[in-house]
Order: structure tokens, then C-alpha cells, then sequence
């Protein structure tokens, strides 16, 4: 048995799963639900879900993995890889790939690099990424995202949370700002037009266990072995995965390499997607947050699944 085969062995991951879940229910209490959102603050801070799946079997599931949630700032990757695979390219114009050091919704280095993203995981970069999706309309552009969603995950349709849409498209007034800061400096076209689809795309419902089928072309070189379908090609799909190691938790990125150690975006609805390249991903779900903003109870998971299963990269 290979490496990859024996840390992807079921039973082994079920005792994981059995293990990360016990321990991390033992801290949901000890995050809060983001409140700056004010629909994002109703979540209930007890729910917790695992969705663990490897390349080549059903994923192995615990606790409350059918709940949806609204993607946040995990749609980050996946309009990143979209716009990737639409322009062919592994690299963005006119966007770093540099960790941030700073909050996700900074403005600070946009005014010091001239308008220029730290990175497409942050908010500005996001922005300017979902900028470039096709259509010229918040709509069409938030289509092409759900487009892709169903076409990952092989399902008719893919909901938009109107509460969460509302709520943030209320209280949006900083990524208002860094889009418009933006425009200034001539990356994004429509300013208004890339942050409502933006909000569209961050307030898309998703359950872990979708999350993690959606997300498996991630960790198959840009393939879902289930379909034997390229969503992306093997070296956009590195990149990406190399964005996420470097920029995928914000101000928290460093410790999550030494606790997890795996490329990883969390979203401030309370959901982290994790990639163990080659072998399986995982997703989690617990809406209460540190104060990075990223799940307490799913970065605990994390931490015990890697542990459990020997999944990180540095080891
Ligand atoms: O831009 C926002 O405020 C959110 N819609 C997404 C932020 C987010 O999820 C940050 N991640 N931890």
C-alpha cells in the first residue's frame, strides 16, 4: 500500500472523521457567528459539519453536512478557477499572488500598491477576479458562476440566499470602496456591476457534503475522477492550489500551515474547504468564528484529521 492509499483507507478515515468531530464539538461554543453581516449573525453556532472525500470513494460524512450556508469567500477559488480556465491562463494580469498579512477586506496595501491585489483571495483581488467573469450584467455574471457550480457537481441548480444577498449588498460599503479604488486605477471596468455579482457569488448556498464533491476536481490535478471530466488544467489547478496554501486564511494562513498544513479557503459564513492534493478533499462547516474570522470548530477538525490521517504537506 502507497502512501496516498493508506492515508485514504475508509475505516481509517472514518475513525478520523469520528475523532475530529467529537473533539470539535467541543468548541463550537467558543466562536461567534460573524456579525458584520447581519444576516450571517443569526446562524446557530452549534451546527457542525465534516464531509471528508477521497478522489476515488463516497465521502465519508459526520454531523450536519446537508445545512446550507452561503459560500462567502470560499466562491473565491472556485471564480478563480473558472476565470483561470476562461482565460487560459495560470497567472491573472494585474493581480500578486502574495499573502496578505492583513484581514480579508483590508483596503490598506490596495492604497500602498496602487490598486494592485496583494492576491485573488482577499477581497479586492476577489473582486477584480469575479470582474472577469463573462456578461455584462451582475446576473450573467453570477449565472456563469452557478453555471459552473452545477456543472462541478453534476446538479440542476445552485440557490442564492436572498436574505444573506440582501444583507450584505447593505452593509457592502467597503468592498464598495475597494472596488471603486480599483476602478480608478483601471483593473475593474464596472465597479457596481463586479461587486454585486461578488456578493451574489458569496451569498450561494452550498452544504458541506456538495462542497466537498464540488470541490474534488481540486485534488485531481483539475479532473473529477468521477466523471473522468477537466474542470482546469493540471498547472492552473497547482496554482491555485499554491494560492490557497500562501493567501487562503488571511492573517491566519501561517498558523494554519502549522496546525493543518494543507492549501485551504475559509468563508466567514463558517466553512473551510481543504485540499489534500492527489487523494481526497475535505469540507467543514461550524458558523462560529476566531477573531481571523475562519471557524473555530472547523479549524479544529482540520487539526485532528490532519493529525489522524498524516495529511500535511510539510510532513
Ligand atoms: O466580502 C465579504 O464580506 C464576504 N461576502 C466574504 C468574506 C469572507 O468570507 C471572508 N472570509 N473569511
Amino acid at each position: 500500500m502507497n502512501d496516498v492509499d493508506r492515508r485514504a483507507a475508509r475505516p481509517r478515515i472514518e475513525a478520523a472523521v469520528r475523532h475530529a468531530h467529537a473533539s470539535a464539538a467541543r468548541v463550537t461554543g467558543d466562536g461567534r457567528a460573524a456579525q458584520y453581516i447581519p444576516e450571517l449573525a443569526k446562524a446557530d453556532p452549534g451546527l457542525l459539519g465534516i464531509a471528508v472525500h477521497p478522489l476515488d470513494d463516497e465521502p465519508v460524512l459526520a454531523g450536519d453536512v446537508d445545512v446550507p450556508f452561503t459560500l462567502q469567500s470560499v466562491s473565491k477559488v472556485l471564480a478563480l478557477a473558472l476565470v483561470l480556465r476562461l482565460e487560459n491562463d495560470t497567472w491573472l494580469d494585474g493581480l500578486a499572488v502574495e499573502p496578505s498579512g492583513d484581514a480579508f477586506h483590508s483596503i490598506v496595501r490596495l492604497e500602498e500598491e496602487a490598486g494592485r491585489p496583494r492576491n485573488p483571495l482577499i477581497n479586492a483581488g476577489a473582486i477584480a477576479v469575479t470582474s472577469r467573469l463573462p456578461g455584462a450584467t451582475s446576473r450573467q455574471k453570477s449565472r456563469a458562476f452557478t453555471e459552473y457550480l452545477r456543472e462541478l457537481d453534476a446538479r440542476p441548480a445552485y440557490r442564492l440566499d436572498r436574505d444573506v444577498y440582501r444583507s450584505e449588498a447593505r452593509t457592502g460599503a467597503r468592498n464598495r470602496a475597494l472596488a471603486h479604488f480599483m476602478n480608478h486605477h483601471g483593473l475593474v471596468d464596472d465597479p457596481d456591476v463586479a461587486v454585486d455579482a461578488y456578493f451574489r457569488q458569496c451569498a450561494t448556498t452550498i452544504s458541506a457534503r456538495e462542497l466537498s464533491g464540488a470541490a474534488l476536481f481540486l485534488a485531481g490535478r483539475g479532473t473529477d475522477p468521477r466523471s473522468g471530466r477537466s474542470f482546469l488544467a493540471r498547472e492552473q489547478t497547482r496554482s491555485v492550489l499554491a494560492i490557497m496554501a500562501m493567501c487562503g486564511l488571511y492573517d491566519e494562513v501561517g498558523r494554519f500551515a502549522v496546525r493543518v498544513g494543507l492549501p485551504a479557503k475559509s468563508g466567514v459564513s463558517g466553512c473551510i474547504l481543504a485540499v489534500v492534493p492527489g487523494s481526497m478533499t475535505i469540507a467543514v462547516f461550524s458558523p462560529g468564528l476566531g477573531a481571523e474570522g475562519n471557524s473555530v470548530a472547523g479549524m479544529r477538525a482540520l487539526e485532528v484529521l490532519s493529525n489522524d490521517l498524516e495529511l500535511s504537506l510539510f510532513d
